[in-house]
C-alpha cells in the first residue's frame, strides 16, 4: 500500500514537473514572438496578455488581467472588437482575420488581427485567442523603399550639373580675377558659388549612400568582438558618459560586419547627442534561442522620444537636430531589414530611450 502511494506520488510530481516545464516553454514562446497575443476565457475575461500585446496596445497587464474584456476595451475600439467577436461567435475552431486601424495614445497603428475560437476536447467553447501583428513596421519599410528611390533620382538630377558649374566658375576666376581685383564682389561671389557647390556635392553624396545601400555581404562571425571596439571608441570620445557593454554568451552570427557596425554607430551617436555629454549608455548583446535571433540594444537615460515623434523617427530626413540629416535611423532600419531583422524603439525606465536591433542568427535563404 505504502509502496504504491509512494509510486503514485513520484509519478504525480513528475507529471507536475512536466506540466510546469511545458508551461514555461509556452510562456517563453509567447513572450518572445513578435505577435501580440491575448487570451480571453469562456466568461469573457482576459486570461493572458503577452509582452508584445502590452507594447502594441500600450496596456498594463496587471491592470486588465482577470477583467471582462468588454470593460477594458476603450470606447472608440469597442465597435471593432464587438464585430470581430460576433463574427467568430462560439463556433468551434472558427477563425476570422482582418486588418484593423486603431489609434493608441494618439498614434495611428495598423494591425492584422486574427481571432480564433478555442474549443476543448469535447467540443465545448473555451474562449478566444486574439493574435495581432503590427503592420506599421512593414509599412515603414515600404516608405523607406519609396524614399530611397526618390533620393536616388534627386541625387542623379542634382549631381550632373554640379561639375560644369564648378568648372565654369573656376574658369571665370582664373580668367577675370586679375582684371577685377579692384572689385571684391567678383571674388566673393565666385567663392560663394564654389562653396555652395561643395555643400551640394556632399549632400548628394549622403543621398547616394542612402539610396545605394549595397546588399549585405554576410559573413559568419563574432558580433560581440565586432561591437566592443565601437563602444571603446565612444568611451574615449565622450568621457562624461558612462559607456557600459554587457554581453551574454552568444553563438556566431551571420552578418555584414561593416553594415552592423554602421547601424550601431548611428545608435551610439544618437544616444551621445541626446545625452549632451552626460549620462549613461548601456549596450547589450543578447541571444534569443527560442527565436533563433540575437538582439543588440542601446539604452540611454537621456530625454527619451516624444510620443508624437515616434512614428516618424525611422523615416528618412526626420530630424530634430540642427544640421542633422535625419538619415541615421532610416539607415539603421534599412540595415536591420536587409539582415531580415527589425529595429524598434521603446521607453527606457525611468527615463531615456532603448533602441533594439534584432537579427536572425542565420538569415533564411531568399527566393
Ligand atoms: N537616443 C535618442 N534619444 C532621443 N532622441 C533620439 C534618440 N535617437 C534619435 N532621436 C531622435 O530621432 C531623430 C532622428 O534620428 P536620426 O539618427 O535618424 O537623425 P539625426 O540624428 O537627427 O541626424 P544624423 O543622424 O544625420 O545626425 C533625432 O533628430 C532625434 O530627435
Ligand atoms: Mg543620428
Amino acid at each position: 500500500m505504502k509502496k504504491s502511494l509512494e509510486d503514485a506520488n513520484v509519478s504525480l510530481s513528475s507529471t507536475f514537473e512536466e506540466l510546469r516545464r511545458r508551461s514555461r516553454f509556452i510562456e517563453t514562446i509567447l513572450t518572445n514572438i513578435s505577435t501580440g497575443v491575448i487570451v480571453i476565457d469562456r466568461a469573457g475575461r482576459i486570461a493572458m496578455i503577452n509582452k508584445v500585446a502590452e507594447l502594441i496596445l500600450s496596456i498594463k497587464t496587471d491592470k486588465v488581467l482577470g477583467k471582462p474584456y468588454k470593460e477594458v476595451v476603450r470606447e472608440e475600439h469597442y465597435e471593432t472588437v464587438r464585430t470581430l467577436s460576433r463574427e467568430v461567435g462560439e463556433t468551434p475552431g472558427r477563425k476570422v482575420e482582418r486588418q484593423v486601424d486603431l489609434s493608441v495614445r494618439g498614434k495611428e497603428i495598423s494591425l492584422r488581427v486574427s481571432v480564433t475560437s478555442l474549443t476543448g476536447d469535447d467540443g465545448e467553447y473555451m474562449g478566444l485567442v486574439v493574435a495581432f501583428d503590427d503592420l506599421s513596421q512593414a509599412m515603414r519599410l515600404q516608405r523607406i523603399m519609396a524614399w530611397r528611390e526618390v533620393a536616388r533620382r534627386i541625387a542623379h538630377e542634382i549631381r550632373n550639373p554640379l561639375t560644369p558649374i564648378q568648372l565654369s566658375t573656376e574658369r571665370l576666376q582664373k580668367k577675370f580675377a586679375p582684371s577685377h581685383d579692384h572689385d571684391p564682389a567678383f571674388s566673393e561671389c565666385t567663392q560663394t558659388i564654389l562653396s555652395e557647390v561643395g555643400s551640394l556635392k556632399s549632400l548628394v553624396e549622403e543621398f547616394t549612400r542612402f539610396a545605394r545601400m549595397p546588399a549585405p555581404a554576410f559573413k559568419e562571425g563574432n558580433l560581440v568582438e565586432e561591437l566592443r571596439p565601437i563602444v571603446e571608441t565612444f568611451r574615449a570620445a565622450h568621457s562624461g558618459i558612462a559607456w557600459e557593454f554587457e554581453e551574454e554568451e552568444i553563438p556566431t552570427v551571420w552578418f555584414d560586419p561593416f553594415q552592423i557596425r554602421r547601424a550601431v554607430t548611428n545608435l551610439l551617436e544618437n544616444a551621445a547627442s541626446a545625452l549632451g555629454g552626460q549620462g549613461r549608455v548601456v549596450v547589450r548583446v543578447a541571444h534569443e534561442p527560442v527565436l533563433g535571433s540575437v538582439r543588440v540594444s542601446v539604452q540611454d537615460d537621456g530625454p527619451g522620444i516624444p510620443a508624437d515623434d515616434r512614428d516618424r523617427l525611422f523615416e528618412p530626413y526626420f530630424s530634430r537636430k540642427e544640421g542633422g540629416t535625419g538619415l541615421g535611423l532610416a539607415i539603421v532600419s534599412a540595415i536591420a531589414s536587409d539582415h531580415q531583422g527589425t529595429v524598434v524603439v521603446r521607453d527606457n525606465t525611468p527615463r531615456g530611450a532603448v533602441f533594439e536591433i534584432e537579427i536572425p542568427v542565420r538569415p533564411k535563404r531568399r527566393g
